[in-house]
């Protein structure tokens, strides 16, 4: 749909009929729908301060518009009220873009979408006021100094999404006013300076995702882009960033070299950058520490090779130093961490951590995937007094103890291979951080304990004398958890419990009886989607929720050891799996055999009796007629005349 979308494009003449359309993002808007030719239409959506004209052009048979070059004959629909005009000629496989005929209310035009390669001469000089532009998404790879002319107050240019592998230094000339330029994803391998040094007022510029190897924002003369104060250089092949990549005094303040190939910064290089505020090294392949300047507030330096801590101005607030090789602390005699807010170090070698001087200001701490063995003694509230989310994840902690109160919101103990309990007051000393102080209620925490393969036991005074308001023990080896460890009821953010291999016997009824029909009834009923028993082998992978409102105590009648002599059938989640019903089926089953196989022994000794006795008749009978023969021969003819005489 959006493909076939088309603005003034043709002759905007014959205004049809309003109409009520349904907006693709489903929202009822009044369009006015104006037809335009045999096969496009023009809505007119309208704006919602009611300062622009809004057109979209609907043509529905693309392959009829040939000649789409032909701007020239664009006629602009009537706008009596004088209102600025933003127009998209988006997804309409446009090659050639033609020029556009005079209106001085253009003042957006988005050409993204298309496969334009090439364009006529001047192309925008009669519609000077435009000041937003946009060739994202073509087949641009040359640009001449007659393509952007007339257009001086031009202000916000999109080239991302091209082929553009360089510039002429005349291309941007005229475009003294664009503040921001986009040409991520092109083909450049330099920084174009010389071409964008006209746009003296430029203050972003995204030169993301190109193939730049060379970081260089100054000529040798030493003018350089001055003006600027966000510089996109991320996924690039930037290898080294020197004292001369800078202009003297340049007003950057954010600067984002995030995944290149960094290996050397020399010592001095960011400190011409008296306004940045923001740097994103992440992802590069950075050993040595350099100096920073004192304007910084956010360093983003995740995934890089630092083994030690590069020193941070006072101002700082954010530190994303995960990922690299960091085996202590930072030293706190040379760092003011006043301002310090969000602290990630997750992902290094740190062994300890022992904090002396006070963080008044942090409120994110991430320790998570370090060498810590156990929680560090410096995690306490003195310390670290704003804390709201503290990450431990993925240590090999064995022992879960605070030794000092902890106020938190969020406490996050996933993936600790190496717990295999939690003890009686473990978690004692943790306190909910409240969104107000005065609230008594909301003084509970977050837990996520989840995905420690080998935590197979909670003991019932872990959570002695705190307040919990979610708990996450997903994914564990536990078979059994007290009734007593919680006050169930007030767990009221959730309580997940899954895909641990519960051991459904008696010590588990108060789960069904209680923590079920809690969770069934609240919006966390999700969370017994995947609450199975992992023994014993007859409800094997048995979701709990199969004796939800059951009348008696299921998993505490011995029923299923009745279920059969192997013990290997499985229940299924309904309720015709009655165990009574299935013995006794059992039951008449085996009589039923027995008395078959007693009668058919019956049958056989009889039929062999029968056969015997049947013999010795037959041979009896055999004997007698024998001796009657025999007697025949000796007075046969007597006899016979004896029968002849009866006979007559
Ligand atoms: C548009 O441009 C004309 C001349 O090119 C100028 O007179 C007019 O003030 C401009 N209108 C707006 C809204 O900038
Ligand atoms: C990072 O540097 C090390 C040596 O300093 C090298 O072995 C490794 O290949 C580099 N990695 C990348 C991604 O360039
Ligand atoms: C999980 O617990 C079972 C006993 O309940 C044990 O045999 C198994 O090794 C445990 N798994 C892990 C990863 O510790
Ligand atoms: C349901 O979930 C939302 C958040 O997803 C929560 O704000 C709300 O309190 C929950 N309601 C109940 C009854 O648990
Ligand atoms: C469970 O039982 C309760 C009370 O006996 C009843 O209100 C509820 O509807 C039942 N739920 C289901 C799913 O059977």
């Amino acid at each position: 749909m959006r493909a076939h979308f088309f603005i003034f494009l043709f002759i905007v003449s014959h205004c049809v009929s309003d109409e009520d359309v349904k907006s693709e993002t489903g929202v009822e808007e009044n369009y006015k729908l104006i037809k335009l030719s045999e096969v496009c239409t023009c809505s007119e959506i309208p704006d919602y301060d009611g300062t622009h004209l809004v057109l979209n052009v609907l043509c529905s048979e693309l392959d009829r518009i040939e000649n789409v070059a032909d701007l020239d004959k664009v006629e602009w629909p009537p706008n009596p009220n004088g209102l600025k005009i933003s127009a998209a000629f988006e997804g309409l496989g446009l090659t050639t873009l033609g020029k556009l005929p005079p209106n001085s209310q253009v003042e957006s035009l988005r050409f993204s979408n298309n496969a334009i390669k090439t364009y006529w001469p001047d192309p925008f000089s009669d519609v000077p006021n435009l000041t937003k532009l946009s060739f994202a998404q073509n087949d641009l790879y040359v640009i001449t100094p007659d393509l952007f002319t007339k257009i001086d107050r031009l202000e916000d240019l999109d080239l991302s999404y091209n082929k553009i592998s360089d510039f002429n230094p005349l291309d941007f000339k005229h475009l003294r006013m664009v503040k921001k330029f986009n040409l991520q994803s092109n083909q450049l391998s330099k920084v174009p300076l010389e071409s964008i040094m006209p746009m003296t007022a430029l203050e972003h510029l995204d030169l993301s995702k190109n193939g730049i190897f060379d970081l260089l924002l100054q000529r040798t003369d030493g003018v350089g882009l001055s003006s600027l104060k966000r510089l996109y250089l991320n996924s690039n092949r930037i290898r080294s960033v020197t004292k001369h990549s800078f202009p003297a005094d340049n007003k950057l303040e954010l600067l984002d070299l995030s995944n290149n190939l960094i290996e050397i910064i020399e010592e001095d290089a960011f400190l011409p950058c008296t306004n940045l505020k923001e740097l994103n090294l992440g992802q590069n392949n950075i050993t040595l520490v350099f100096e920073l300047p004192a304007s910084l507030q956010i360093a983003i330096f995740k995934i890089n090779t630092f083994y030690h801590w590069p020193k941070f101005p006072s101002g700082i607030k954010y530190i994303d130093l995960s990922y690299n090789r960091l085996t202590s602390l930072y030293d706190e005699t040379s760092n003011n961490f006043q301002n310090l807010e969000i602290l990630n170090i997750g992902g290094n070698q740190i062994k300890q951590l022992d904090i002396q001087k006070i963080l008044s200001n942090l409120f994110i701490l991430d320790i998570s995937y370090n060498l810590l063995t156990e929680i560090p003694k410096t995690l306490s509230e003195q310390y670290l007094p704003s804390l709201e989310e503290l990450r431990l994840d993925g240590n090999p902690i064995a022992n879960i103890y605070f030794n000092n109160v902890m106020v938190l919101k969020t406490l996050h103990m996933s993936y600790m291979d190496k717990l295999m309990k939690v003890d009686d007051k473990a978690f004692s000393n943790v306190v909910g951080r409240g969104e107000d102080e005065t609230e008594e209620q909301s003084n509970c925490f977050y837990l996520y304990l989840s995905n420690c393969q080998s935590l197979s036991e909670i003991h019932v005074g872990a959570f002695e004398g705190t307040t919990v308001c979610m708990l996450d023990v997903s994914k564990n080896n536990l078979t059994n958890l007290p009734q007593d460890l919680l006050p169930w009821s007030s767990v009221s953010a959730g309580i997940n419990l899954q895909f641990n291999p519960w051991h459904c016997s008696c010590d588990l009824q108060w789960m069904v009886d209680q923590l079920i029909p809690y969770l069934y009834n609240t919006n966390s009923s999700y969370l017994l989607d995947d609450l199975r028993c992992g023994s014993p082998r007859a409800y094997q992978h048995l979701r709990l929720v199969h004796w939800y409102n059951w009348t008696d105590r299921a998993m505490c009648s011995n029923g299923y050891l009745r279920a059969g002599p192997h013990d290997t059938y499985i229940l299924e989640a309904s309720t015709e799996g009655n165990p009574f019903h299935m013995s006794t089926m059992t039951l008449i089953l085996s009589i039923s055999i027995a008395v078959s196989l007693t009668v058919a022994v019956v049958l056989i000794i009889y039929l062999v009796v029968t056969r015997k006795r049947y013999r010795i008749r037959r041979a009896a009978l055999n004997r007698k007629r024998q001796s009657a023969i025999d007697a025949k021969h000796t007075n046969g003819t007597e006899k016979e005349q004896y029968a002849a005489l009866n006979r007559t």
